[in-house]
C-alpha cells in the first residue's frame, strides 16, 4: 500500500512556513465547495488545516476530491501558501496559511456517521458511548483525555519529586470493606472460592508501610458496585496515597502541595499555599452539608435566638424538642414567586424538612404606604411574618436581612435535618443562580479540609455503630477511654478535601496498634472470629513493628472532571459505563460461553425481570 509519511501536524502550520512542501495526516474534518473547488478542513490530535483542492488546475485530482467525505482518513501533500487576503482565519491556529493538495490519498474511508464530531458532541449519551472512539475524536473530548494525562504525569511527577515510590497492588485480592458492594472473581482452581476486586488499595498500602517503604502512591483502578451517579463510576481512579512516621498535618501539606503543582502545571492556577478548614460540625452548621460548595456564602444561620420573640408554633415546638430553626437569607430573593418559593419546600422535604418557612424583607415605600393606611407597618410580609411582626427589626438586624431579601428557615426537632435541608436548599439557589460563577474563562477552585470527622454513624436499620470512612481510622487520643462506652462522640483523625462542592480526597490516621484495632472491629459489630477471618493478615502484621502511618485518596476522575469545569466524571474517562453499569459499545455486562461457567463451577439462576 502506497504511504505517505506526514512531515508536520494539522496543527503545526503558520504564516513562515508559506513555500514548503508539506505531508498532512489526518481526517476529513468539514468540507465546502466554491465554485468548483473544494476546502477541506482536514484534522489530526494537533488541529485543523484548510486544504484546498482546485480540480480545474489539478484535473488528476478531481476524482480523489470528489470522493472525500467527512472522517475520510487521508493524507495530503501540497505546497504550504498565505491565504488571498480577507481570508485569514484568526480563530484558527493554522488560519493564516492553506495547502494547495497536489496529492491526496485515502488511508480509509468512513460509513455515514451517527452523529457530526463537532467542538462537543450533542448526540445523546447511550450513543455517544455507543460510538466512544467517534465521541473521543471531538475536540472537547480530545482536550479533556489530554488534561487527564497531564495531570496524572503531573501527579507522577511531584510525588516522585517528593520520594514516593509509586507501587502498584493486587487487583485480585481479598474482599476490602470500603462501604461497597464488592466485584467478585470466581476463581477456577478453588470452586465456590472468589477474589475480590478493589474498593480501593487500602489494606495493602497500609501493609506496604508494615514492610517499610515509608511513602507509597499509586494511581489505582478501584471498582465498587454501587449505583453510579455524576461523580460515581463503578470503575474509577484514585491517587492513593500512604505515609509513615506522618500525622495529621503532615498529610494535608504534602496533599496541598499536590493540588498546587498539578493546577500549576495542567492549568497555569496558582493555589494558596494552604487550604481553609473546617470541622466536620462547623461545616454542618454553617453549609448543612459536609462537602461545601465556598464559591458562594449565603451561610446558614441560627435563628433559635429569635423563636421566643415570635409566636410561630412549628418553631417553638422544635426548639422544646431540643432541635433547631436554621434561617438563610437570600439577597434580593424577595421577588420570588410563591411557586418558586414552594419548589425550594420541595427540595427541603427531599432531605427529610417538614416544610420551608419564609418571609420577605418589603421596600420601605410599601412599608410607609402601609404605615399610612394603619396597617401593619412590619417590615416582614408573607408567609411566616404574621409570628414575626413584633420584633422584627431586630430579627433582621440579628440576620443581616435587608429590603427585597427573601428569608428561608427550617426547624426541626432533629439539629441536623435542619442543618441538612436547609444546606441542600442553598446548593440549589447557588446552582441555580450561578452564585458560584460559573465564566468558564475564569474558573474558580475554592478548597477546603473538612477535619475531626464523627468515627462511627449509627446505622439504624441493623442497629449496629458502623465506621463513617473506614475501619482503620485512628479514633483521636482523648476518646480512646470512651469508645465503647459512647461511640457515638468519638472524633476520628479523618479529614476529606472538598473542592467546589464535591468531595474530591478521603484520608485518615490509621490504626498501628492490633490491639486498638480489635476494640474498633468489636464496636463495628465484627465478633473476633469474623474480624480475624476478615482481617487477621492485617492484624498479624501490625505486631512485627509496623509504624504510624497515614494516607489519603484524592479521586483522579473527580480531580480532571472539576479541572475541566464538568459535572460528570464520564466527560473525562474515556470509555465509561452509562448510568446503569453498562457499557453501550462493547455490551458488557454480557452473558458468558457455557462451557467458561462450567469451568467455574457455576451455575446462573436467572431472575425473572418483573
Ligand atoms: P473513599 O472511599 O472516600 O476513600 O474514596 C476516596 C476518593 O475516591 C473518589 N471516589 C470515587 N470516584 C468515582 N466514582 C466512585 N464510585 C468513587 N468512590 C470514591 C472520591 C473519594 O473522595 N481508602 C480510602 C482512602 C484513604 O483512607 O486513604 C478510600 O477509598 O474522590
Ligand atoms: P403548615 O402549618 O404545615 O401548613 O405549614 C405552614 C408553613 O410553615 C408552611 O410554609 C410550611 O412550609 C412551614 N413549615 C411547616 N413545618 C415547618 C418546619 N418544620 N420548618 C420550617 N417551616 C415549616
Amino acid at each position: 500500500m502506497e504511504t505517505m509519511k506526514r512531515t508536520v501536524t494539522c496543527g503545526g502550520l503558520r504564516g513562515t512556513d508559506a513555500g514548503k512542501t508539506v505531508v498532512l495526516n489526518g481526517w476529513v474534518h468539514r468540507r465546502r465547495d466554491h465554485g468548483g473547488i473544494s476546502f477541506i478542513n482536514m484534522r489530526d490530535r494537533w488541529g485543523i488545516t484548510q486544504v484546498v483542492v482546485d480540480p480545474v488546475l489539478k484535473p488528476e485530482l478531481a476524482a480523489a476530491a470528489a470522493e472525500l467525505r467527512n472522517e475520510y482518513c487521508i493524507a495530503v501533500e501540497g505546497a504550504v501558501r498565505p491565504r488571498p487576503s480577507g481570508m485569514v482565519n484568526p480563530e484558527m491556529a493554522t488560519g493564516e496559511i492553506e495547502v494547495d493538495a497536489e496529492r491526496i490519498l485515502v488511508l480509509n474511508k468512513s460509513s455515514a456517521l451517527p452523529f457530526q464530531i463537532d467542538e462537543e458532541t450533542r448526540a445523546n449519551e447511550d450513543l455517544r458511548l455507543a460510538y466512544r472512539y467517534l465521541d473521543l475524536r471531538s475536540a472537547a473530548m480530545q482536550k479533556r483525555i489530554r488534561m487527564r494525562h497531564e495531570t496524572a504525569f503531573a501527579v507522577r511527577e511531584w510525588m516522585t519529586t517528593q520520594g514516593f515510590y509509586e507501587i502498584e497492588t493486587p487487583t485480585f485480592i481479598k474482599s476490602t470493606p470500603e462501604g461497597a458492594r464488592d466485584y467478585l472473581v470466581p476463581s477456577r482452581l478453588y470452586p465456590g472460592k472468589f477474589y475480590a476486586l478493589p474498593q480501593s488499595p487500602q489494606l495493602y498500602k497500609q501493609l506496604l508501610m508494615a514492610a517499610g517503604f515509608e511513602k507509597y502512591f499509586q494511581i489505582a483502578r478501584c471498582y465498587r458496585d454501587e449505583d453510579a451517579r455524576g461523580d460515581r463510576q463503578p470503575e474509577f481512579t484514585q491517587i492513593d496515597i500512604e505515609m509513615s512516621f506522618a500525622g495529621r498535618d503532615d498529610i494535608l501539606s504534602m496533599t496541598e502541595g499536590l493540588m498546587g503543582h498539578v493546577f500549576r502545571k495542567v492549568l497555569g492556577v496558582q493555589l494558596p499555599a494552604s487550604f481553609r478548614r473546617l470541622s466536620y460540625e462547623e461545616a454542618q452548621e454553617r453549609y448543612g452539608t459536609d462537602k461545601p460548595d465556598l464559591r458562594f456564602g449565603m451561610e446558614l444561620l441560627d435563628f433559635g435566638p429569635y423563636v421566643e420573640k415570635g409566636t410561630f408554633p412549628v418553631f417553638k415546638d422544635a426548639v422544646a424538642a431540643g432541635g433547631a430553626v436554621k434561617a438563610l437569607v437570600f439577597k434580593g430573593g424577595a421577588s420570588r414567586s410563591r411557586k418558586q418559593i414552594e419548589e425550594l419546600e420541595a427540595v427541603a422535604k427531599i432531605y427529610k424538612a417538614k416544610g420551608l418557612a419564609w418571609m420577605k424583607v418589603r421596600g420601605d415605600a410599601a412599608r410607609d404606604g402601609a404605615a399610612q393606611e394603619g396597617e401593619n407597618s412590619s417590615p416582614l410580609e408573607g408567609g411566616a411574618a404574621k409570628f414575626f411582626s413584633v420584633n422584627a427589626a431586630e430579627i433582621l438586624r440579628g440576620l443581616g436581612a435587608e429590603t427585597g431579601d427573601l428569608i428561608l428557615m427550617a426547624a426541626d426537632a432533629k439539629r441536623s435535618v435542619a442543618n441538612t435541608a436547609l444546606g441542600a436548599v442553598r446548593s440549589r439557589l447557588g446552582r441555580d443562580l450561578g452564585l458560584a460563577g460559573h465564566d468558564p474563562s475564569s474558573p474558580r477552585f475554592e478548597f477546603v479540609w473538612i477535619v475531626d470527622f464523627p468515627m462511627f454513624e449509627w446505622n439504624g436499620e441493623e442497629s449496629r455503630w458502623e465506621a463513617a470512612h473506614h475501619l482503620f481510622t485512628w479514633p483521636q487520643e482523648q476518646y480512646h477511654a470512651v469508645l465503647e462506652s459512647d461511640p457515638g462522640q468519638v472524633k476520628g483523625d479523618l479529614y476529606d478535601l472538598v473542592l467546589n462542592g464535591y468531595e474530591l480526597a478521603s484520608g485518615s490516621i490509621r490504626v498501628h496498634d492490633p490491639e486498638l484495632q480489635k476494640r474498633i472491629f468489636k464496636i463495628a459489630g465484627f465478633s473476633d472470629e469474623e474480624a480475624e477471618r476478615r482481617f487477621g493478615f492485617l492484624t498479624e502484621a501490625f505486631k512485627y513493628g509496623a509504624p504510624p502511618h497515614g494516607g489519603i485518596a484524592p479521586g483522579l476522575d473527580r480531580l480532571v472532571m472539576l479541572m475541566a469545569g464538568e459535572s460528570s466524571i464520564k466527560e473525562v474517562i474515556a470509555f465509561p459505563k452509562n448510568s446503569f453499569a453498562v457499557n453501550p459499545m462493547d455490551g458488557s455486562p454480557s452473558e458468558v460461553d457455557a462451557k467458561q461457567l462450567d469451568e467455574l463451577n457455576i451455575a446462573v439462576m436467572k431472575k425473572e425481570k418483573g
